[in-house]
């Protein structure tokens, strides 16, 4: 049985290590696509693989009809957006995700963007503290719950609002469960965005959400670009002088928002909320051992599709 690695950004190397030890140890065979620039190349490379390890890379319907052998794709990491799971249920390819292995290092980025924010992006200026200042998590998923426990460390006072997780869930961990997106951010000054994206969600986080945020404003995405409705956020910027956006996921209007707000804007310059030695290594080897344990003994237990 043949495994690819495919990551066009690619796992740290200790990580890729541990994941072909997995796969060789269960008598199977790695191979590495790392770096790749043109989707040809992955075409190719799918052709005789029996399972395939990815991050954000796109698996589409001409990926699917390109891998004959195809049993089982795993997303190394939370979001599984990047994979057209109805083709993928069409061929029979079985789709995972390994949910929680990289939440804490996204949260991590979360607070740091946060703390990059209120100290002026460490310009010299006189900045702000986060202690006592409010925190919206929208989406108490495993990286809301990572925001959540790290942000009591700096002493905010946390509110979340989940349209799926319930109130009881949210409120033992000591933060205070809210019961709409509106009042989520009616509430707080630093609201960080932990939602998928999908049908319900793109382009949700619009002006009129927006612009009932209090005073000097920060929002903090960590999690997906087409979730914001990113014309409504410009004219928002616009309108609120007092407005910071701060994202790990660059937008489409990127040079609008660097021309025009270079002190209230900013993005990192590849996603990077995952990227750390820990969480590669997390994600990448239960990639592995998922897909080995779903073609040894059959099972599914984080399938999505
Ligand atoms: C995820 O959904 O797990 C994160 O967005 C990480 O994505 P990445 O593996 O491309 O860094």
């Amino acid at each position: 049985m043949k495994i690819l690695i495919a990551t066009e950004k690619p796992f740290a190397a200790e990580a890729v290590k541990g994941i072909r030890q997995v796969i060789e140890n269960a008598g199977m065979e790695a191979v590495l696509l790392e770096k790749y620039t043109d989707k040809s190349q992955l075409l190719d490379a799918v052709k005789e693989v029996d399972a395939i390890i990815i991050r954000s890379d796109i698996v589409d319907a001409d990926v699917l009809n390109a891998a004959g052998k195809l049993k089982i794709v795993v997303r190394a990491g939370a979001g599984y957006d990047n994979v057209d799971l109805a083709a993928a249920t069409a061929h029979n390819v079985v789709v995972m995700n390994t949910p929680g292995q990289n939440s804490n290092a996204v949260a991590e980025l979360a607070l740091g963007l946060m703390v990059y924010s209120a100290r002026n992006f460490y310009d010299g200026s006189s900045g702000a503290e986060l202690l006592g200042k409010k925190l919206g998590i929208h989406a108490y998923g495993n990286v809301g719950r990572n925001v959540a426990r790290i942000a009591k460390g700096f002493g905010m006072e946390i509110y979340a609002y989940d349209a799926f997780c319930p109130a009881e869930v949210i409120e033992k961990d000591g933060v205070k469960a809210l019961s709409s997106a509106e009042e989520l951010y009616k509430t707080c000054q630093y609201v960080s965005l932990h939602i998928p994206a999908t049908a319900e969600t793109k382009n949700s986080i619009n002006y009129d959400l927006l612009n009932q945020m209090p005073g000097k404003a920060v929002l903090i995405n960590t999690a997906r670009k087409e979730v914001i409705h990113e014309a409504d956020l410009a004219k928002l910027m616009e309108v609120r002088p007092d407005f910071k956006y701060l994202t790990d996921i660059t937008p489409g209007n990127d040079a609008e928002l660097k021309e025009k707000f270079p002190k209230r804007y900013f993005s990192t310059p590849k996603k990077m909320g995952a990227q750390t030695a820990e969480a590669n290594n997390n994600a990448g080897i239960a990639a592995a051992n998922q897909i080995v344990d779903f073609l040894l003994n059959g099972n599914t237990k984080y399938k999505v599709n």
